[in-house]
């Protein structure tokens, strides 16, 4: 704030123009708004006294109307502080710390239609940065036909960035590029950079709604600018009166763990709509899924239709044995028969296949205290399943089903859908981005049909995440990445490094239904994973999600009984998370204390490079013996070898302050289980 006093002091002009700043709580990020010769509005971002992003233009592009651009003149400041903690019905941690200092930046550009106003909202953490604008509901401009943003984040220095390819055919299914960042092209968020100096930086949105989503366009050099998703209609987002964009969001920190552990999005994001969300429960899951996925079983009907009830009646069997709450079954319904990529016209979301007795199946589940987890599939075809979801939530919820994974297979940019608005009645197909606007909208509309049927949705192929499970927590997870089906595809599909990469970028977004615990680590034709036999234990503390697969044969995970007793004891929901080793790019190693008991976990994932790590335990109650139950990579584990199966295994008594020597194999992990002796 003293340097908002500063600025006005130094001004010397006689009507004194604003430059606003505001510091982080700490003081140690400091932001910058103001405009320049040309009324151009801008901003800057320094840490420590450097600049993380020199001077980067605001402003907007229309399709209807002239720029928001040049010509500003600020109008009005106001700031304001918060500190409080709210809680997570279920989440990484119980308890989110909301502490930002805030500036609001009001300014007016002349237009032929008359004045426009727009506000620059910034909220500063000590961890990062986000800021937002607001449009008033103004007779000079009655309807945003936004063509695009010019918002830019121009970066200080040159540095390592980690990316996927922003506005490619395979939505968010891409391994990840690690380049400088002066090479970066075109980038979905969150895209990761660690900076010349150290410096770790991560860019996304946060609240992405009614809005189209954000991809990161480099310009020059170090220089990049928003590029939002395209839309049928011409204009990227149209919005009517008074609206706020999505947050532009900055996480800044000195290290890894800064980056990770962050809470930046969801608290940009509104608080908690749908009250009481308890008929979702964290849970570890089961599925009729690796089969189809393989190849060996099909989704459509025939000789090897997967979804069968005896099958069904099996799976259900395996997971009250060995506690897992829900069953997955893919290919339960009409519509599989025939090309439904890209498709989706012959979905049905009520009408299960002649084999697959819904009743009798979700009822012989409820008496094994298990329940099923439904299945959307919708080919990509929105307008198809807009018309019959809430039938399909509707049977969930009478069959007791409170889960449904939903899926959108079809390429990006081939979304099938029918603006009502603009489409009266709504009759041709028209074809959408998996992340513009229309599909924004689709995804919200779901999570609230879903939740008037208490039920909670995985999403695939979806929008990517921006922190919306605050306010909608009974949107539990979704894909939006690369996930282990890939593995069954090709060998070493994914690479030995893909689960770090993850957990430093689509992560840092929030939980992912990746699949882990594919314990016969191979795919299709016997085609070898890229990872070894305690990756894919430590894979469920490296990739959070309240949801987490065991996803291979249920005949696999019974050949590994001591991996598969992990997997039951290992928890899917958590008091607290810290990432207690690891660097962008090359490891990550968590601790995790469960929520419902006074278990720590610790473990996680490593790159192509083996690597010696010492793990402290720091977080232990101070005086309590822990006994820790061990899975590392066995000597000589690699994951290019039959050497992936070396598995050891050791017991030992730790407790706080002590150290322990870790082995990180090629493609290697770990996973440990600390229970307090009593
Ligand atoms: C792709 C999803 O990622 C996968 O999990 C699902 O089984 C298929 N689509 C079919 O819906
Ligand atoms: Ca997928």
């Amino acid at each position: 704030m003293a340097r908002l006093v500063l600025a006005a002091l130094l001004a010397t002009t006689a009507v004194p123009a604003l430059a606003g700043s505001v510091d982080s709580p700490d003081g140690r990020i400091h932001v910058t708004v103001d405009t320049d010769q040309d009324g151009v509005p801008f901003y800057t971002v320094e840490r420590d006294g450097k600049a993380v992003l020199a001077k980067s233009f605001l402003g907007f592009n229309f399709t209807d109307a002239e720029p928001m651009r040049r010509g500003f003149r600020i109008e009005q400041e106001t700031t304001a502080t918060a500190d409080s903690k709210w809680e997570q019905p279920w989440g990484e941690r119980q308890w989110v710390r909301d502490h930002h200092n805030e500036l609001a930046v009001t300014m007016i550009q002349p237009s032929t239609k008359g004045e426009r106003h727009l506000t620059v909202r910034f909220r500063v953490f000590d961890d990062g940065i986000g800021f937002r604008y607001e449009f008033p509901d103004q007779a000079s401009l009655p309807v945003a036909n936004i063509a695009d943003e010019l918002t830019e984040f121009n970066i200080a220095q040159d540095g390592k960035a980690w990316w996927i390819p922003g506005g490619d055919w395979n939505r968010y299914e891409y391994l990840y590029h690690e380049t400088p960042i002066s090479s970066v092209g075109m980038a979905h968020t969150p895209i990761t950079m660690v900076l010349g100096d150290g410096t770790h930086v991560s860019f996304h949105e946060a609240a992405l709604v009614d809005y189209s989503g954000m991809w990161f366009r480099r310009m020059e050099g170090t220089r990049f600018r928003a590029s939002l998703a395209p839309s049928s209609r011409g204009a990227k987002v149209v919005r009517k009166g008074a609206f706020d964009t999505p947050w532009r969001t900055i996480r800044i920190a000195p290290d890894a763990a800064g980056l990770v552990e962050n809470d930046l999005e969801l608290n940009l994001n509104e608080p908690n709509k749908l009250g009481d969300v308890s008929y979702f429960k964290p849970q570890k899951y089961i599925g009729i899924w690796w089969g189809m996925i393989r190849g060996d079983w099909t989704w459509a009907q025939g000789p090897n239709h997967g979804a069968t009830t005896a099958r069904s009646k099996q799976y259900i069997d395996f997971a009250a044995k060995h506690r897992f709450s829900g069953v997955l079954i893919e290919g339960w319904n009409e519509g599989w028969d025939g090309n439904w990529f890209g498709n989706g016209r012959d979905f049905s979301f009520t009408k299960a296949y002649p084999d697959f007795d819904i009743k009798a199946v979700t009822d012989y589940a409820r008496k094994k205290g298990v329940q099923i987890i439904g299945h959307h599939e919708t080919g990509g075809n929105i307008a198809v399943y807009e018309k019959q979801m809430d039938a399909g939530f509707a049977l969930d919820e009478q069959l007791g089903i409170h889960l449904v994974k939903t899926g959108y297979v079809a390429d990006a940019g081939n979304l099938i859908s029918c603006n009502a608005d603009i489409h009266d009645p709504c009759g041709d197909e028209i074809f959408e981005w998996h992340d513009g606007q229309r599909s924004v909208q689709h995804h919200l509309a779901v999570l609230e049909d879903a939740a008037r049927h208490k039920v909670a949705i995985d999403s695939h192929e979806p929008v990517k995440d921006t922190g919306l499970r605050r306010t909608y927590p009974n949107w539990v997870a979704r894909e939006g990445a690369r996930g282990q089906e890939y593995n069954a595809w090709a060998k070493f599909a994914n690479g030995p490094g893909h689960e770090v990469n993850l957990v430093y970028t689509r992560m840092l977004a929030g939980p992912m239904d990746f699949t882990p615990g594919v314990l016969s680590l191979v795919g299709s034709n016997g085609q070898p994973i890229a990872s070894t036999e305690a990756k894919q234990l430590g894979t469920y503390l490296a990739i959070y999600s309240p949801i987490q697969m065991a996803a291979d044969f249920i005949e696999n995970l019974a050949a590994h009984p001591k991996e598969l007793a992990f997997i039951e004891q290992v928890p899917a929901d958590w008091a607290e998370s810290h990432l207690i080793a690891g660097e962008v790019g090359e490891y990550a190693i968590f601790a995790r204390k469960d929520r419902n008991s006074a278990d720590w976990y610790v473990g996680g994932v490593n790159n192509a490079t083996a690597r010696d790590v010492e793990l402290g335990f720091d977080f232990l109650e101070p005086g309590k013996v822990y006994t820790a139950t061990i899975y590392k990579d066995g000597p000589g584990a690699t994951y290019e070898t039959e050497a992936r199966f070396n598995i050891a295994y050791d017991t030992r008594k730790i407790r706080k302050g002590d150290k322990l020597p870790l082995w990180l194999a090629p493609g290697g992990g770990a996973a440990i289980r600390l229970t307090p002796d009593k």
